[in-house]
């Protein structure tokens, strides 16, 4: 690929090196709707947002953004606005509706015309395989905390694999396994809505291990493709030096970071880790050869990130750590003696403090401290609740602010010798955010959810100039 700037265009101060991907994201059950359309099968997440009080105003992804009749007109939005690279998830239950055996022609077919029109327009396809939307089916006979879910997982990836590979050559396993799994299992938060902590951690391996397993399946049909996963980071700082504190930090920075991490790159669990967990029947769960087939070569790794949290230690007196808006329970198994504390920055509209120093901080620190790997942010963006009093387009100060310190941010780490290929920024359109329902908007692109109409915000005028002076001015 050759440097996206413009002839036309004045060198930017902050310029990016050439082939830097320019993206957006998206995922599958955010955007599509179509819920039940042409074959596609239910999801658990369909079946969560359908159980009174688990979702935000009892908001579904049944029609979302109705991206599934209208990705033409989103593709030529993305071209529009320059976007060199989408990231965009395929729904398991659309292309197998029942998680295993028989696919379902009509839902290959629909990724196949998306892949299509982005190739068409010039825009890289980056499918993900696994942004959360189990099928039923599955977890109808255990879910994730099963092992087997890992093996239905690859099988289906290898299918997808078979009919896109030949014009897809950026594939990302799962997205945030730590959210599939601790909101998912642990805390409730998130479909399938469980709260048991052993299963959660079982959940959490078994991801791992079908993201292994599937990376096995589609490797060996065509090695010359590129694969990774997305992982959602997050720095972490202690409240104070005070030992509590410290040992607070590396508990979160343990759980949320290192028990991915560790396993992707190193083929280990984090020592540390496993003795937090213990009485939580983890190791049970690893077999021989699991952490083989995890850390078997990545050529890329995805980073989300939005956030700092700062922890105290809190020893003796349990607390329900960073316990969930929705579900009044914690995700943080083995982590019962620690709080969340403020750390004194601004917010986005999801509450979340806003850090650029934190992605510095994980971008050097993944490149110090692991082995060497191509980075990608997958994921950085801002979520307000954006009401537009009439007057469009949006002018989302906050959201070109929070993602001008973060490219800075990027682009520091690139100067100091870090990797980073690309950047994503979550979304490209307003969606579908999960508990919030459609609470809370992350768009470049505004849609008006009764008509269905997009407009582009000013973020989305200022990304594109970005993007096309490949980079930011001084
Ligand atoms: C993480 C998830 O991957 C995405 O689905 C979500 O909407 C954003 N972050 C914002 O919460």
């Amino acid at each position: 690929m050759t440097s996206v700037q413009h002839s036309s265009e004045p060198a930017p101060a902050v310029a990016f090196p050439a082939g830097f991907r320019w993206g957006a994201a998206t995922a599958a059950y955010q955007i599509e709707g179509a819920a039940a359309e042409d074959g596609r099968g239910p999801s658990i997440w369909d079946t969560f947002c359908r159980t009174p009080g688990k979702v935000l105003g009892g908001d579904t992804g049944d029609v979302a953004v109705d991206h599934y009749h209208r990705f033409r007109e989103d593709v030529a939005l993305m071209a529009e606005l320059g976007l060199t690279a989408y990231r965009f998830s395929v729904s398991w239950p659309r292309v197998q509706p029942s998680g295993a055996g028989r696919l379902n022609p009509a839902g290959l077919d629909f990724y196949r015309r998306l892949v299509d029109a982005l190739l068409e327009a010039g825009i890289e396809p980056w499918p993900t395989l696994y942004h959360w939307d189990l099928p039923q089916p599955l977890e109808d006979a255990g879910g994730w905390p099963e092992r087997d879910t890992a093996h239905r997982f690859a099988d289906y990836a290898g299918e997808v694999h078979a009919a896109l590979g030949d014009r897809v050559s950026q594939w990302m396993t799962i997205n945030e396994p730590w959210c599939a799994a601790f909101l998912g299992y642990a805390s409730g938060e998130h479909a399938p809505g469980r709260r048991e902590p052993a299963a959660a951690l079982r959940a959490a391996h078994h991801l791992m291990l079908g993201h292994g397993l599937a990376v096995e399946a589609m490797r060996a049909r065509r090695p010359q493709n590129r694969f990774g996963a997305a992982v959602n980071l997050y720095a972490v700082s202690p409240a104070t030096r005070s030992e509590a504190d410290l040992d607070a930090a590396r508990r979160i920075d343990g759980m949320q970071n290192r028990f991915f991490l560790d396993p992707l790159l190193r083929g280990s669990y984090p020592a540390d880790v496993l003795a937090d967990l213990e009485g939580h029947d983890f190791d049970a769960c690893v077999r021989d050869g699991d952490l083989a087939v995890i850390n078997q070569r990545l050529d890329q790794l995805g980073v989300n990130y939005y956030s700092r949290f700062t922890v105290a230690g809190t020893p003796g007196e349990a607390t329900q750590a960073a316990t969930s808006p929705f579900s009044g329970h914690s995700p943080w198994v083995g982590s019962e003696f620690v709080r969340f504390v403020d750390g004194g920055r601004p917010v986005t509209g999801m509450g979340w403090e806003i850090d650029e120093t934190g992605l510095h901080e994980l971008l050097m620190r993944l490149h110090r401290e692991y082995p060497p790997v191509a980075l990608y942010i997958t994921e950085n963006g801002a979520g307000y609740d954006e009401t537009p009093n009439g007057d469009l387009p949006l002018n989302d100060t906050d959201r070109i602010a929070y993602l001008e310190a973060h490219l800075r941010a990027c682009h520091d780490a690139i100067a100091e010798g870090v990797p980073l290929r690309g950047y994503f920024t979550w979304s490209l359109l307003d969606n579908f955010e999960w508990a919030w329902g459609y609470s809370k908007r992350f768009g470049l692109v505004h849609v008006d959810y009764a008509t269905q109409r997009r407009v582009p915000k000013e973020s989305a005028r200022w990304y594109s100039r970005v993007i096309r002076q490949g980079g930011l001015p001084d």
